[in-house]
């Protein structure tokens, strides 16, 4: 299992605007190849959230050049991370990065991704996510629905 800790960056707050904010960190080849996963987080003191995350250069919107990033979306928080150290654990790979042709193909990737992240969390850590968070809210991401205990 590739495990990755780090401090919380700024990112260009796309995420936000998108509906999917991400706590961002910078990452190397060496450390991480580039595709979506599902993994645990470490927050602080000891807390734990369950995340859909992409590690990549964010192809859509830079090419090939643009700064290697892990990003976490965690489920079912939405707190200020910056500034604070996490541990990022890659549990299950969900699919390769890739370029899409616009935003909106993009975001419906992303509430998919989600979607697996819930089910796969709800499964394997049915103490860390509720069974509801795994219903797709008609009104936006799974990530609306998410109660977690
Ligand atoms: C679960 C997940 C999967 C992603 N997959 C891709 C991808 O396949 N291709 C891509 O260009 N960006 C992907 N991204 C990155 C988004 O483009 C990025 O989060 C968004 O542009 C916001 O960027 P920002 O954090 O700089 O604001 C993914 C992000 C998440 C959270």
């Amino acid at each position: 299992m590739t495990v990755i800790e780090g401090i919380v960056e700024h990112g260009d707050q796309r995420g936000r605007l998108l509906g999917f904010p991400t706590a961002n960190i910078t990452v190397s080849d060496d450390e991480v190849s580039d595709g979506v996963w599902v993994a645990l987080v470490r927050l602080g003191r000891g807390r734990w959230a369950a995340a859909a995350v992409s590690v990549g250069r964010r192809r859509t919107f830079y090419g090939e050049t643009g700064p290697k990033l892990l990003e976490a979306h965690l489920l079912g928080h939405n707190e200020d991370l910056h500034g604070q150290e996490i541990r990022v654990e890659l549990q299950v790979k969900l699919r390769p990065q890739q370029a899409f042709p616009d935003v909106q193909s993009l975001t419906e990737q992303l509430h998919h991704d989600v979607q697996q992240a819930c089910d796969w969390a709800a499964s394997h850590y049915p103490g860390l996510v509720s069974a509801a968070s795994t219903e797709t809210s008609a009104t936006g991401p799974a990530t609306s629905n998410m109660s977690y205990v």
